[in-house]
């Protein structure tokens, strides 16, 4: 049965009346239909498309309540403050309960509700628990339940909070009024378990595509975080250029601190303020915080994941993550903060590939094990007087140093396992009621089967994180790809993504060659001879180490080389590591060394021209550590005054005939023959294949290949 109030009014109108908006957007006016009709709604579409209109409208046209779950405080107040802005939705009644609230203030709205004043109340899912908000909302009449942020409610979300789960059972004993669950990130997976772990019956489901056009999106690579620092710096006056305001993403409430200092030194002398927002802040802090944001005193606000989700600001011109979230979807939520005016904004993320092993660490510091369950339990047992524990959450914590993250997963696991229900909560504690003391069998493996899949998936979703970081092909169709957006081939914007924008050129194959054995020693002033030590070592080593192994560091990482004896080791032991790094940077700018990427754990190695150098003693034109520049000109390499005249005539028709063969084959002219066989032949000008294996360089493959033409050429040379 329909609970229009006003049905005199047409749905353009209401949008005109009550918002001022002159259009719906796309699937805005069919979602708010079905649910004026009494059906359960899901919507998934793009962050800023506009889902909260889709049940905030309803609510202004039905009699009755409509009751809002939101994940988070300061998204309740922001929607709260905004319609109570407009003059229309004032006069309907329209609230937020929350445990920030003093007591005073929340009896005020307990008894509005009472009274039937309000049409639109936001609270959270903890708040069911009160059993005076329960006793009040069962004389209340329901217009409808709506659960925002509903990706919360799946296991294979990226922010499963299990205090959502109770959902479903909650809205059976409000008497089931109609569903409305809206979320911008859902894949096909996590839709399914929305409807399945609400209950919501025949659900009609309006799917919006997930692009965002006025977003460009770009990843800057760090090598550390001085690195990381000095970009942000360099990045923000230019990106807060444009106007309006920015949000940056760090990883830890410290980093979140460093971040906003650097970003309020950054744009001090532009007049521009920043500041650090955190979950360690106090409550009326976080609140201060986001109204100064809000208000555009604080333009830019360096904020953990505690800020965010749902965050309605218009002229959001960037968000940078400082290091990329845990996986896309909570990428695609925190960087949807931008643009929502559908202005042009930019979404960066600063990445360095140790990011990943932080958020491998994230994930396994709360990532729970059945023997954690089975700990919690036991210690909810322990504390228990007659079936009733009162958690204290910091001694919880001291005992057993988890995160209230943690806890409150695995208080989640045993409440969905039946073992403990909760009968009431307040910031600092919980009341806990035992219903079972002991698992019955079974059920422990099954929450272990459980858990390990919600681990997996977690560092599966990680794993894309990374890949988006790491591609070289358009961001933005990735992105959509991954929602299984069908838009994935209509993104032809030239406002798109830094790849799109700049291809990246393709990468370096570098072919490891065969070993060659180590010199019994090495002469530190000898270009060649360090070269060839280079090309001998084994294990090969990433730069770092490398420095520590040339210079004879005593360091426990290079040890193994020293009592190896190895003859590279210490050769640069009276050079600086800055030095020697120098050195190490000429041979990879000149193509002599290769140094690998993040996947080879930046090994450097010898390359072919690394090789041929120091075989052939090609000209090299590099700095020694501690020496002056070694250059060494094509001219003075190939005089030899040894060489008798018809030996220099050889010579130079040797070079000719390699050219040309070089040529043919389209190879380098140090792949056909080096230098160095070019001029022992030059020098023993060998008449048959016999001698001709003799030279240095020329085994089976070549002999077969050239020998012929080698002895050709010699003999024609002395006719
Ligand atoms: N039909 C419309 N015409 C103009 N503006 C609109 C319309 N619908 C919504 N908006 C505006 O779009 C902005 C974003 O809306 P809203 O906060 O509902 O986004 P959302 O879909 O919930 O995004 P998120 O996933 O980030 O929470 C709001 O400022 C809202 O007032
Ligand atoms: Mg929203
Ligand atoms: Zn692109």
């Amino acid at each position: 049965m329909p609970l229009l109030l006003h049905e005199s009014i047409s749905l353009p109108d209401a949008l005109h009346q009550y918002f001022g908006f002159q259009e719906y957007r796309p699937l805005q006016r069919e979602a708010i239909e079905a649910s004026l009709n009494g059906a359960d709604v899901l919507v998934v579409m793009p962050t800023g498309a506009g889902k909260s209109l889709c049940f905030q409208l309803p609510a202004a046209l039905s009699d009755g309540l409509t009751l809002v779950v939101s994940p988070l405080v300061a998204l309740m107040r922001d929607q709260v403050e905004a319609l109570q802005a407009r003059p229309e939705f004032s006069k309907i009644g329209v609230a937020a309960l929350s445990s920030l609230q003093s007591s005073v203030e929340q009896s005020m709205i307990l008894d509005d509700l009472e009274a039937g004043q309000l049409r639109l109340l936001y609270v959270s899912p903890e708040r069911f628990r009160s059993a005076a908000f329960r006793n009040v909302l069962d004389r209340i009449r329901l217009a409808r339940f709506v659960v925002d942020e509903a990706h919360c409610i799946s296991e294979w979300g990226h922010d499963f909070r299990p205090d959502y789960l109770q959902l479903k059972s909650i809205v059976e004993s409000l008497g089931r009024p109609p569903l409305v669950a809206v979320t911008a990130t859902a894949t096909l997976r996590v839709q399914e378990s929305i409807i399945r772990n609400l209950g919501m019956r025949q659900p009609q489901t309006f799917i919006g595509g997930f692009n965002r056009p006025n977003l460009h999106y770009a990843v800057h690579r760090c090598k550390n975080d001085a690195q990381r620092q000095e970009m942000l710096a360099r990045a923000l006056p230019k990106l807060c250029a444009k106007g309006g305001s920015g949000l940056i993403y760090a990883a830890t409430r410290k980093q979140c601190e460093e971040v906003a200092e650097v970003a309020a030194r950054a744009l001090a002398p532009q007049g521009i303020r920043a500041a650090a927002y955190h979950a360690g802040l106090g409550a009326d802090a976080r609140l201060e915080l986001q109204r100064a944001w809000q208000s555009g005193e604080i333009a830019v606000l360096a904020a953990t994941n505690a800020f965010g989700m749902g965050i309605d600001k218009a002229d959001v011109r960037f968000v940078v993550h400082y290091v990329h979230p845990e996986s896309l979807e909570s990428y695609y939520q925190e960087a949807g903060r931008a643009g929502r005016d559908g202005r042009p904004s930019r979404c960066v993320i600063l990445y360095h590939f140790a990011d990943r092993r932080l958020r491998e660490w994230f994930i396994d510091n709360d990532s729970l094990t059945a023997a954690d369950i089975q700990t919690a339990l036991q210690l909810i047992c322990r504390i228990a007087s007659e079936d009733t524990a009162i958690i204290n959450l910091d001694q919880w914590k001291e005992k057993l140093n988890w995160t209230s993250v943690k806890t409150r997963l695995a208080i989640g696991e045993l409440e969905r396992a039946g073992l403990v229900e909760r009968a009431g909560e307040t910031a600092e504690q919980w009341i806990l009621r035992v219903l079972q003391q002991k698992f019955s069998p079974g059920v422990l493996s099954q929450i272990e089967t459980d858990l390990n899949r919600q681990r997996e998936e977690r560092l599966r979703r990680l794993q894309e994180m990374v890949n988006y970081c790491k591609t070289t092909s358009c961001r933005r169709r990735m992105t959509l790809a991954y929602f299984g957006d069908a838009q994935e081939n209509a993104t032809k914007s030239t406002f798109c993504c830094d790849n799109c924008s700049n291809p990246p050129p393709p990468p370096v194959v570098h072919q490891p060659l065969s070993k060659v054995p180590m010199p019994s020693s090495i002469a530190g002033h000898d270009i060649y001879s360090v070269l060839e030590g280079l090309d001998a070592l084994w294990p090969t080593v990433g730069k770092a180490r490398l420095i520590k192994l040339l210079r004879g560091s005593k360091a426990k990482d290079v040890e193994r080389f020293r009592n190896d004896e190895c003859p590279l080791f210490g050769i640069f032991e009276t050079a600086s590591s800055a030095a020697v790094e120098a050195f190490l940077l000429e041979l990879i700018e000149n193509g002599l060394m290769h140094q690998g990427g993040e996947d080879e754990y930046f090994v450097c190695s010898i390359t072919e021209k690394g090789r041929a150098a120091w075989q052939d003693k090609t000209p090299v034109n590099v700095l020694l550590p501690g020496k002056a520049h070694q250059v060494k000109t094509a001219a003075a390499s190939y005089e030899d005054p040894d060489l008798s005249e018809g030996g220099k005539v050889l010579l130079e028709a040797l070079r000719k005939w390699r050219w040309e063969q070089a040529r043919t084959e389209n190879i380098a002219a140090y792949m056909v023959l080096s230098n160095r066989s070019l001029h022992e032949l030059a020098c023993v000008q060998p008449y048959n294949e016999n001698a001709l294996t003799q030279i240095h360089g020329i085994g089976g493959v070549k002999l077969e290949k050239y020998g012929k033409a080698l002895i050709e050429l010699i003999k024609s040379t002395f006719q």
